[in-house]
């Protein structure tokens, strides 16, 4: 199965409402999917339930093939850190990585810390205090407490939201540098410009997905020139049509279907650069 995650007809219910219905979707090692979709859409209830947080009423989560409550520990970036303030960077990376990487010897855990802090772009800042540290750069560190044990499945809820534009597309391009090196990144986020970082785009409306593909094939599907002007397009037909015409459509059956990942354009050059797949 190799690393694959299968969605397969995930439907999930609270208080008596159903919240996602029927979600389907593939991702292949190597490969980032942006989720976006309208407040209350489902994203964070997706998330829940790719964490294996939330037990879906039917359907299943499969990393590889096997339920992903029964995966190791995957990666998982809050939309809110609990990061430790007062604590410089590398200490902070350093306490992460004695507790998640127990078995390790101190030099190999330095070695690490050492790494994700160059991965992320925060090898200058090693000394500096979290709390004297940019938004941007905050991200940057909950991200790298996340690559410190090299999980298979790194999910992010926003990461980008209150970033400005710069720094917003400078994240989306390190996750997908992440994936380059061989994980599934999956984040939600609100950075529309961004969108084609991502080898795969999921589109939520009311917890059904109106589109599953590569990020172009959306604006063919919604008839739009921009992403921006995606979300006008949902209020065009109902919920439940946008998944039902999503499923019938060849080129998303295609993409679902697709027996491998699909290919980063320039990205996989920057990230072998930063981390050498498998390593
Ligand atoms: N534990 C719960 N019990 C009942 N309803 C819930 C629960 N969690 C979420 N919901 C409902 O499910 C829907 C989806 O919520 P979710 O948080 O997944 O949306 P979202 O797409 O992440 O939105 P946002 O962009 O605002 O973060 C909402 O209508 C929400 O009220
Ligand atoms: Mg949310």
């Amino acid at each position: 199965m190799n690393g694959l995650l299968h969605v397969d007809q995930v439907s999930v219910s609270a208080g008596g409402t159903r919240i996602l219905h029927s979600v389907e979707m593939t991702l292949h090692p190597g490969e980032m999917c942006a989720v976006i979709g309208p407040s209350g859409a489902g994203k964070s209830s997706l998330i829940r339930v790719l964490l294996g947080i939330w037990k879906p009423d039917s359907g299943s989560v499969r990393v590889g093939g096997k339920p992903v409550d029964e995966v190791g520990p995957l990666g998982y970036v809050p939309q809110d850190d609990a990061l430790h303030r007062g604590l410089t960077v590398a200490k902070e990376l350093g306490f992460a990585a004695e507790l998640r990487m127990p078995g390790e010897s101190k030099d190999a855990r330095a070695e690490r810390v050492d790494r994700v802090m160059a991965q992320v772009g925060l090898t200058d800042r090693a000394q500096t205090r979290i709390r004297r540290l940019s938004g941007g750069q905050r991200k940057r560190v909950a991200v790298g407490l996340e690559l410190l044990t090299r999980p298979p499945l790194l999910i992010l809820d926003e990461p980008t939201s209150g970033l400005d534009p710069g720094l917003e597309a400078r994240t989306m391009s390190l996750l997908a540098d992440v994936a380059a090196s061989g994980r599934i990144v999956l984040v939600s986020t609100h950075a529309m410009e961004s969108l084609e970082s991502a080898q795969a785009l999921c589109v939520l409306v009311e917890g059904h997905v109106a589109f599953f593909g590569r990020p172009r094939q959306a604006l063919e599907f919604f008839r739009v020139e921009r992403y921006a002007q995606l979300f006008h397009q949902l209020d065009k037909l109902t919920p439940s049509a946008w998944r039902l015409t999503a499923g019938a459509d060849a080129g998303q059956r295609r993409f679902l279907n697709r027996p491998g990942p699909v290919a980063h354009p320039s990205s996989t050059v920057a990230g072998e650069a930063v981390e050498v797949a498998g390593s």
